[in-house]
């Protein structure tokens, strides 16, 4: 039986932290043995921000490097950069034609974004959506793995494919749906007290997997805490319960145990709990910074990766540019 396609994209605008590990990178790695996977960098996608050449140069070698330290294996999977496929700008032309204004207006993140910066609503920003329905349904991709925040964005794929094969009386564009990790997805909150590791712009709500020890040390020294528990027995505000799930995922169980109760009697000590997640974190990262730092040095191999996932990328999206362009009577 022929594998089911998936496809994820990631915007190239910094290290990748604990929470792309938890959240995408260990499941990209489950999936790259069940399926046909297309794994890419988002880089036109961050034009819509105007990055300097060299950090945009820099960022895309540097999630290279992660995936592939992390274990996702180029071998299995395509990882590639979306320049590297121009095929996907040729159907983003063609899905502009059919995506209307007023629906790319009422996109939740295009107006966030349009709120957030004002002097540069371009109309990438705007037509982000078909970029990213170009993206997925350059490869024809059955299963998209994206988080709540990219659920709009898929709906509209499925919108704009659909409307493509009405307008052209074809079944071609299936309608992707989003690959739900049930149980598999940890949260990895941040650790500034609320909300996801990563979603605030400060660095020091992350821990990146590049970053050196003591950095680690001083960024987990430094999380939101409280003034503790006043009673026994106590439900934990949000930036104490942040610090637990961190624990949990990092540390052993028995850690966590014994932190727990000393929460609940009222004897925790937030500095130890810190000294002591600082540690197991610091365990955890060092072996992927290094294995990062590692392929980062080797120019030839990351060459090598990256024209590699763009030769099977580009292979599929030739494949399905040349259908489209014929269903549409080119
Ligand atoms: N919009 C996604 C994000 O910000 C990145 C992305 C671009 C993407 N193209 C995609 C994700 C295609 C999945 C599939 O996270």
């Amino acid at each position: 039986m022929e594998k089911k396609i998936v496809v994820s994209g990631i915007r190239p605008t910094g290290n990748l932290h604990l929470g792309n590990y938890f959240g995408a990178l260990r499941n990209f790695i489950r999936m790259q043995n069940e399926y046909d996977c297309y794994f890419f960098i988002a880089d036109y996608h961050s034009l819509t921000t105007h990055p300097h050449p060299e950090h945009l140069r820099q960022n895309v070698k540097d999630i290279l490097a992660t995936y592939v330290a992390c274990g996702v294996d180029p071998e299995k999977v395509a990882i590639y950069a979306q320049s590297d496929v121009p095929e996907t700008a040729e159907l983003y032309l063609f899905l502009n034609m059919n995506a209307y204004l007023g629906e790319l207006e009422r996109c939740t993140s295009f107006k966030d974004k349009a709120r957030q910066n004002p002097n540069n609503v371009n109309a990438g920003l705007l037509t982000y959506p078909s970029l990213m329905a170009a993206d997925i349904l350059i490869h024809k991709a059955d299963f998209v793995p994206v988080g709540k925040d990219q659920e709009q964005h898929l709906e509209m794929t499925r919108v704009f494919a659909q409307r493509f094969n009405h307008m052209y009386g074809t079944e071609y564009f299936g309608q992707p749906q989003a690959f739900n990790f049930g149980n598999n997805l940890v949260k990895i909150p941040g650790l500034d007290g609320s909300g996801k590791m990563g979603k605030s712009e400060s660095g020091n709500n992350a821990v990146f997997l590049t970053d050196e020890d003591e950095v680690i040390r001083k960024k987990i020294m430094r999380a939101t805490t409280d003034s503790g528990p006043t009673g026994m027995n106590q439900e934990k505000p949000e930036a104490i319960a942040n610090l637990f799930q961190l624990v949990r995922v990092l540390c052993t169980r028995d850690v966590y145990d014994t932190f727990d109760a000393a929460y609940n009697n009222c004897s925790i000590r937030y500095g130890d709990l810190k000294k002591q997640l600082a540690e197991d974190t610091v365990r955890f990262v060092a072996p992927f910074r290094e294995r990062i730092r590692e392929i980062l040095a080797d120019d030839a191999y990351l060459e090598k990766v990256r024209r590699t996932g763009e030769e099977k990328a580009r292979e599929s999206a030739r494949r399905t540019l040349a259908e489209v362009r014929h269903i549409i009577g080119f």
